[in-house]
């Protein structure tokens, strides 16, 4: 099986990190191909819990490479702070255990800069963006204006040039909107710095993959996001301006489809969204803050990267299928089952009304989104604390049902789910192969 994608089935945050570094322990390589530091990908081991940006979530595993592929926006100085952060607990991060796509963009200060100024505009209207210069970033990428990571392989008068003209040109963005531009040569300084730093670490990413395929490596391809924050197949305009869907992995990484055998899809066993965008099974009162906790608990649903509340609702049935049709997934996860222990029944959104008419996907514009109405199937819910359960057999009947019934309205199979966040605390049907890949 030499290339697993997981990806995130619903608006990120499904627990996306922590599954990789349980799959990590079988892979050679892990490998992100989309966003930038947007992500935050939360692994919890013995205690310790280490939130990643843009490392991928392999890299507290020694056997693994971790790669950070074409697909991505890279912040230099966020990316040799977050290096820098890690390597101080003590995670072994060198050229040999850490590669960077040369073909990767820049998030310049400018893009950063950008980003707040667009969202001011937008007033009411924002999309909620994590404010790291992601959207701008993609936006000179596609517009073919941007810088590259392989531009810090070049002479360093030569990089900081084209930096200076790359902020210099955001500027003049910046000086119609009427904001405050900045001082290019200065705020280049750092990622001069930077770049110096991460020099060694600049490779093609597409050839080490080829080359290590052929070697027979086996490699996990992390998603970051969500589907349903896809520039194509989310709710445009609220997305992300990525493709983290199966996709984007391949064109994130320069390999090609025939090498993949495993779809994995990670969901969340309830709804949450950060940012702004319809969300039809959104809750208020108290099964919401059921769901997100008070915040005294890391894995309370307040953002990883910018601390914001997560907005909670019920599992949302006909947004799931739809990742199911978009990414083809083999198979999907369920991940936080031990919040949903304590509340009387649990629902299911397992259709929407929209102007009387039953929709089993999503309809396509947001005007419709938001005037649907959930329908909901009740299912019974249970007490017990589960966290400590690890075969399916030791989950409460009504916990397996709630899983099997996802199941069946996907159409696909959920062998394992989580029960609390660390790394053991996982729970496999017997037929589920014990190993992340087969060797
Ligand atoms: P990601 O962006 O998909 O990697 O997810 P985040 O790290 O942003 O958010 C998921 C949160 O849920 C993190 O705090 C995880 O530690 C936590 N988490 C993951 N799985 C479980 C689980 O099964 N139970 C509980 N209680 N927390 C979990
Ligand atoms: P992980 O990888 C949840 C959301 C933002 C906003 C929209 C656009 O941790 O799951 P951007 O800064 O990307 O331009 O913001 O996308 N968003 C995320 N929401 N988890 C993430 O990443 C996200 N990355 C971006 O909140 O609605
Ligand atoms: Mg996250």
């Amino acid at each position: 099986m030499p290339i697993t994608i997981l990806i995130g089935a619903q608006w990120g945050d499904e627990g996306k990190g922590r599954v990789v570094d349980w799959l990590a322990a079988s892979a050679d390589i892990v490998a992100r191909y989309a966003g930038g530091d947007n992500a935050g990908h939360t692994v919890a081991l013995d205690g310790e819990v280490y939130k990643l940006h843009l490392v991928p979530s392999g890299i507290l595993h020694s056997n693994v490479v971790s790669i950070m592929g074409n697909g991505m926006v890279i912040n230099p100085v966020n990316l040799l702070r977050e290096i820098e952060a890690l390597r101080r607990i003590g995670v072994d991060i060198r050229p040999e255990r850490l590669v960077i796509s040369s073909r990767a963009h820049i998030i310049t200060p400018a893009h950063v800069a950008l980003d707040k100024a667009k969202e001011l505009a937008l007033g009411d209207g924002k999309i909620g963006t994590t404010l790291r210069g992601i959207g701008p970033a993609y936006l000179d990428k596609t517009g073919r204006a941007g810088i590259r990571t392989g531009d810090m392989l070049l002479d360093v008068e030569e990089f900081a040039d084209r930096l200076v003209s790359a902020i210099e040109a955001s500027n003049e963005d910046l000086r119609a909107q009427g904001l405050e531009t900045l001082d290019a040569r200065e705020a280049a300084q750092s990622y001069l710095e930077a770049a110096d730093f991460l020099r060694p670490y600049i490779k093609d990413v597409s050839i080490y993959l080829h080359e290590a395929l052929k070697n027979g490596k086996l490699v996990l391809c992390e998603g970051a996001q969500g589907t349903l924050l896809d520039i194509d197949h989310g709710s445009y305009p609220f997305v992300t301006s990525s493709s983290p869907t199966a996709g984007g992995a391949l064109t994130g990484l320069g390999v090609g489809p025939l090498h993949v055998d495993r779809v994995l899809g990670v969901a969340k066993a309830f709804s949450t969204r950060v940012g702004g965008g319809p969300m039809p099974t959104e809750l208020d009162g108290d099964i919401a803050e059921h769901f997100r906790g008070s915040g005294a608990n890391f894995w309370d649903e307040f953002g990883t990267t910018t601390g914001r509340p997560r907005r909670c609702g019920w599992l949302d049935v006909v947004m799931l299928r739809y990742a199911v049709s978009v990414n083809g997934f083999s198979e999907l996860m369920l991940t936080k089952m031990d919040i949903l222990s304590g509340l009387e029944e649990l629902k299911l959104a397992t259709a929407y009304d929209i102007d009387g008419e039953r929709h089993h996907y999503p309809p396509v514009t947001n005007e419709q989104l938001e005037r649907a109405k959930p329908i909901y199937e009740t299912m019974p819910g249970w007490r017990e604390n589960i966290s400590n359960c690890r075969s399916f057999n030791e989950l409460p009947a009504a916990a397996r049902q709630y899983i099997n019934r996802v199941a069946e309205l996907c159409d696909v199979p959920i062998d394992i789910v989580s029960v609390g966040p660390e790394r053991d605390q996982l729970v496999q049907k017997a037929a589920a192969p014990t190993a992340a890949f087969k060797r």
